[in-house]
């Protein structure tokens, strides 16, 4: 997987990429990041990359044609071949389904904004897909290229340890919220970790997770849990009615 991020602030994923998972992910040779400096790509002395509005108002706009002579060269580099992924608030929600189609590709182009955004005529030329990282507005695109960075990074093969992880976490395959977790001591805070974990009973230990997925879901996302509960099996509906007999 290839990720050739365009910014004017490359620390900002430089340093991100350089630390943790990402790093690793590039060691192992899953990924590989390719940070470039949009300000590289000016051809004014001053190496200017934004401009005031047309018809006027707060903010700057970023300037066409060095945002342009950076996808150009960097598509160059790479066949002419990556998508164009542009981070704004105004585009398609990012979300696990996404991270995982996106985890197919063979890379991409991240190109962030910073100011008021790009100017709409690049975004119209070059731009497959524009995504957001959720409804508020952020200062550019970084952060929301290093969301999922991180996020279609860690779906790549061999880049977590457990190569299950991915699967069970929240969000993946069967689309609840994942169950909580524990590690030793047993005790602490004057509160002990549920008795089952203890059991090495791998069918009741998978039911309570299961079930404990399915109560989080419930209570704390109805809007998932609304598409899911049709879904549910036999066994699932089992196991709510004995959590809620439980807990009456
Ligand atoms: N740039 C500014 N705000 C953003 C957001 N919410 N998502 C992605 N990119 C952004």
């Amino acid at each position: 997987m290839i990720f050739e991020v365009l910014t004017i602030f490359p620390e900002i994923i430089e340093n991100y990429v350089g630390c943790s998972m990402m790093k690793r992910a590039a060691q192992a040779g899953a990924a590989r990041f390719h940070v470039r400096n949009i300000r590289d790509y000016t051809t004014d002395k001053h190496h200017v990359t934004d401009d005031v509005p047309f018809g006027g108002g707060p903010g700057m706009v970023m300037k066409p044609e060095p945002v342009a002579a950076a996808i150009d060269a960097v598509q160059a580099l790479n066949g002419g071949a990556l998508p164009v992924i542009y981070l704004s608030p105004q585009g398609e929600k990012w979300n696990q389904d996404l991270a995982m189609e996106f985890s197919q590709m063979p890379g991409m182009i991240l190109i962030c904004g910073r100011y008021e955004g790009l100017d709409e005529r690049v975004i119209e030329k070059y731009v497959d897909r524009e995504v957001s990282i959720g409804d508020y507005v952020l200062t550019g695109g970084e952060l929301g290229a290093l969301v999922m960075i991180d996020s279609i990074t860690r779906l790549l093969p061999g880049v977590l340890g457990n190569s299950d992880s991915a699967v069970q976490d929240s969000f993946s395959s069967d689309g609840l919220l994942d169950c909580p977790h524990y590690t030793r001591p047993e005790h602490w805070n004057g509160a002990a970790a549920p008795e089952v974990l203890m059991s090495g009973h791998h069918a009741k230990i998978n039911d309570w997770r299961r079930m404990m997925a399915m109560k989080r879901t419930r209570e704390r996302r109805p809007d998932i849990w609304e598409k899911i509960e049709p879904t549910l099996t036999k066994k699932d509906r089992k196991l709510l009615a004995k959590l809620d007999e439980e807990q009456e």
